[in-house]
C-alpha cells in the first residue's frame, strides 16, 4: 500500500496546476470494486445529477437545497477546485455499456455519488463522508455499502484519513442502519437539526486494501 499523504503535502498537491473540470487538479483517480466503480465528477456527469437533484425525497435525505443547472455546474466546479473535498460518481458496473474504458465518463451507468470533506480545521484527518445512492433501480444491491468503503479505503491510502464522521438525519433509517453496519457509533445528536453525528476510527473499519486505483 502506499504510503499516507501528509495533509499539507495533499493539499498543496491538489492546490496545483491542472486544469478546472476535473480532469487534472487534485488528482483524479478512478477505483473499481466488485458491483461499482468510482469514477471522478465530470462536467459530463452534470446534468443528470441535477436531475436527480430535483427529487424531494433525496433532496431531504441529503439535506440540499434545489439549484438551477447553471448553480450545479458552478457548485461542480468549486468542489472541483476545493482542495478539501473529494467526490465520485459511482458507476454501476451492470449499467456500463460494453468495457469500463478509463477517460469515458460512463454517463449511462452512473447511479450516485459518495465524497469526503476534510472540514475541520483542527484536524485535517478527520473526514466528513456522504454517500447517495439516487436510482432506485440501484439500490438495495450492496452498492451503497461497498461504495462507502472504497471511499474510506480511497481517504485512508491518499489523504491519511484516521477517522470518520457521517451526519445523518434521524429519519434515515437506511442511512442510518448502514453506517451503524459498518461499524460507526453515535457521537452526538443535533435536536435542532434533527440530526445524528456517527464516527468511526479508520482502524477499526472493515476496509478493503489494497483498493484498485488507478490514475484517471
Ligand atoms: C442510504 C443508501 C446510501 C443505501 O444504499 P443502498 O445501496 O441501497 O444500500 P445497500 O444495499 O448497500 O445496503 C447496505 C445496508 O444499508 C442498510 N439499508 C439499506 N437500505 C435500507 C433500507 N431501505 N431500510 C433499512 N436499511 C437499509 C442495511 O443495513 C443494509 O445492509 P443489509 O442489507 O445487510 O441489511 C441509499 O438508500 C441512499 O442513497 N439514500 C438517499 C441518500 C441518503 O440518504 N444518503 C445518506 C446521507 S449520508
Amino acid at each position: 500500500m502506499e504510503a499516507p499523504a501528509e495533509p499539507a503535502v495533499a493539499a498543496a498537491a491538489a492546490a496545483e496546476g491542472g486544469d478546472d473540470d476535473g480532469r487534472g487538479r487534485k488528482g483524479s483517480w478512478y477505483a473499481v470494486g466488485e458491483r461499482a466503480v468510482l469514477v471522478p465528477y465530470l462536467r459530463e456527469h452534470v446534468p443528470r445529477y441535477h436531475e436527480w437533484m430535483q427529487d424531494p425525497a433525496l433532496l431531504e435525505a441529503t439535506a440540499s437545497e434545489p439549484l438551477s443547472l447553471a448553480q450545479e455546474f458552478e457548485v461542480h466546479r468549486s468542489w472541483t477546485l476545493d482542495p478539501l473535498k473529494h467526490t465520485f460518481i459511482v458507476l454501476d458496473k451492470e449499467l456500463i455499456e460494453g468495457d469500463f474504458v478509463v477517460g469515458n465518463p460512463h454517463t449511462e451507468a452512473m447511479i450516485g455519488d459518495v465524497n469526503i470533506y476534510m472540514n475541520d480545521p483542527d484536524d485535517l484527518e478527520l473526514a466528513e463522508i456522504e454517500i447517495m445512492i439516487a436510482e432506485q433501480k440501484s439500490r438495495g444491491k450492496g452498492l451503497g455499502q461497498e461504495v462507502t468503503l472504497m471511499m474510506m479505503s480511497f481517504a485512508v491510502e491518499k489523504y491519511g484519513i484516521h477517522t470518520f464522521r457521517a451526519k445523518i438525519s434521524d429519519s434515515n433509517t437506511a442511512s442510518l442502519k448502514l453506517f451503524r453496519k459498518l461499524g460507526f457509533k453515535d457521537a452526538s445528536h443535533s435536536a435542532v437539526f434533527k440530526e445524528v453525528t456517527l464516527e468511526a476510527p479508520a482502524a477499526e473499519l472493515p476496509l478493503s486494501s489494497p483498493l484498485t486505483i488507478g490514475s484517471w
